[in-house]
């Protein structure tokens, strides 16, 4: 039976350091479903549908990969999609407690899926969506730390 991995997260937007967590975890699953969920102590920048976009472009030619959403548990749409796990990156030690908590909890809300992390690319250590926006924001560079399309809709965004 072919090991499907849900990997869950905000995505507002994808970066590079997501890429290289989907890409390697092909390594090790057969089908990964990028699953945009609700993170409620996050406000959004982008919509939905224009994260969903973001990552359809980022991934375009991207194999055995599929583009989702879900409102509700993450538990439950694993569930639903019959995923053997979660996939999540971890960066450094400030992402420990974080991830612990929420695989811990995952865990207990359905036992039978398990979370799988890895370690984050040593080139992405230091970056995530949150200090990408606010560099972009100011008008920091940001090449290379985000897909094109990324870079091109967080500049159209500040633009104003
Ligand atoms: O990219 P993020 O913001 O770190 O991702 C967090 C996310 C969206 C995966 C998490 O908040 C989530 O799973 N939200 C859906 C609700 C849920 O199942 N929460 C975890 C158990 S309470």
């Amino acid at each position: 039976m072919p090991k499907t991995a849900i990997y869950p997260g905000s995505f507002d937007p994808v970066t590079n350091g997501h890429i290289d967590i989907i890409t390697r975890g092909l390594k090790l699953f057969d089908h990964i479903i990028v699953c945009i969920l609700n993170n409620p102590s996050k406000q959004a920048l982008f919509s939905v549908e224009e994260r969903m976009e973001m990552l359809r472009k980022s991934l375009n030619g991207v194999q055995k990969i599929e583009i989702a959403t879900h409102d509700g548990l993450l538990v439950d749409y694993a569930v639903k999609r019959k995923a053997h796990a979660i996939l999540r990156g971890m960066r450094a030690v400030s992402d420990f407690e974080y991830e612990f908590q929420m695989a811990l909890m995952n865990r207990r809300l359905n036992r039978d899926i398990q979370t799988v992390f890895l370690m984050t690319g040593l080139r992405w250590i230091f970056t995530s969506s949150s200090i990408i926006k606010e560099a972009a924001r100011f008008g920091g560079n940001i090449n290379g730390m985000v897909p094109k399309v990324v870079q091109q809709k967080l500049n159209a965004k500040f633009a104003s």
